[in-house]
């Protein structure tokens, strides 16, 4: 069905008429939420009306905040433009976009915490949906940008946001601003790898304004990555960086290794058992102020390899190989840091070793080398 399915994309990918009806990559319609409600259809920053907000419908409380607007003691700062919603208890934010039946997309968006209490946020695309955890914050300005994906099972799709949350304060929820959208083309392993996507070159929408990245979120039960072929296993979230912003050692995207143990990034392969494959990679540093000695664990099957890497936080990386020989049909590939770093400019926010250029291999004729 799967094949099925991305074949008709395929050839529906060369009918304009079709591309031409669904969404561009890109900002949503108001999707950075600077058209706002009338001046009659807000209480103060409470919006009134399910349709208040253009192009967009809320449920329950949500509020039109303006950059610079202060809560308690705390600046609220807006990463696109001046204007966010932020959705309180229960609340969320609906738009209705045109899609290709089939097709995978990614959703972008950036979210900060307004409070100190945990908070999540459930993006859905009926029948999928994911929880994204916002307990950890991995840049020190409080936003982060967070992707998500999901398959279109009809010609439209109603995304949205919910605030799950039930907090004492109603006002205390996350901010959400330039919400995008990207479609996404799944990679196939080739003859010359083993592996999909392995300079991470396919993934989600990066705006093209924001610094810091986009993280992919721990995706258990999830086949539909944001940064397709890979899985982000354990607790927390990779971050997907791009040439314009970081240093990679690749093409254009890499994978910086943000959350130490906590935050493996894997791909299950077929292999051949007995057979001996070659994995290599490259290790680096984003040139994002992330300085000192750094580990990438690398696993393949029951194989490991630790490759050490000095970051200076300036750019730059090496390569490393692992050679094994596979134990079954399935070999899982899968990688992580194994220390935490702080950025040496700020130390409120997390940082890692960039690991891109994923290159597995069979070594055709092992017996010959002895
Ligand atoms: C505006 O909010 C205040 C409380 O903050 C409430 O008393 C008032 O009734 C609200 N006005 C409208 C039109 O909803
Ligand atoms: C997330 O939202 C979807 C769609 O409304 C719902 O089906 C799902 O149960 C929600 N998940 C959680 C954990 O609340
Ligand atoms: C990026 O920033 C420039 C200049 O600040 C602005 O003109 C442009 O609209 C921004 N683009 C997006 C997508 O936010």
């Amino acid at each position: 069905m799967r094949r099925i399915a991305f074949l008709s994309v395929l050839f529906c990918a060369t009918c304009h008429i079709a591309l031409g009806l669904s969404i561009p990559d890109g900002l949503l319609p108001n999707g950075d939420f600077e058209y706002g409600p009338k001046k009659s259809e807000l209480n103060g920053t409470v919006v009134l009306g399910r349709y208040a907000v253009p192009k967009w419908e809320i449920s329950g409380f949500v509020e039109y905040i303006k950059s610079g607007q202060k809560q308690g003691d705390m600046l609220l700062v807006v990463p696109a433009g001046a204007y966010a919603v932020r959705l309180g208890n229960e609340a969320s934010i609906k738009q209705r976009i045109k899609v290709i039946k089939g097709m995978y997309y990614s959703l972008t968006f950036s979210a900060a915490r307004t409070c100190a209490q945990e908070e999540k946020l459930n993006v859905s695309v009926a029948p999928d949906s994911g929880v994204l955890p916002m307990q950890t914050l991995y840049s020190s300005n409080g936003w982060d940008s967070y992707a998500w994906a999901f398959q279109a099972d009809y010609d439209v799709a109603d995304i949205v946001i919910h605030n799950p949350g039930v907090e004492e304060d109603p006002a205390c929820g996350p901010l959400i601003d330039s919400v995008a959208i990207r479609a996404l083309y799944p990679p196939r392993p080739t003859n010359t790898n083993l592996l999909k996507n392995y300079g991470f070159e396919e993934g989600p929408y990066v705006f093209p304004n924001t610094s810091w990245g986009v993280l992919i979120p721990p995706n258990i039960e999830d086949d539909h990555s944001p940064l397709p072929g890979w899985m982000v296993e354990s607790l927390k979230a990779v971050k997907y960086i791009d040439s314009n912003h970081f240093s990679v050692p690749e093409g254009k995207r890499a994978v910086e290794l943000v959350a130490g143990k906590e935050s493996a990034i894997a791909q299950i392969v077929r292999t051949v058992p007995g057979k001996t494959y070659t994995l290599t990679f490259a290790v680096g540093d984003a040139s994002n102020s992330c300085e000192g000695s750094m580990i990438v664990e690398a696993f393949a099957g029951r194989d490991t390899v630790k490759v050490p890497y000095e970051s200076k936080g300036k750019g730059g990386f090496k390569r490393a190989v692992l050679k094994f020989v596979a134990v079954s049909t399935r070999t899982r590939i899968m990688f992580f840091s194994t220390f935490y770093t702080m950025r040496s400019d700020d130390f409120s926010s997390l940082c890692g070793p960039v690991l891109d250029d994923v290159k597995l291999v069979s070594v055709r004729h092992p017996r010959r080398m002895y």
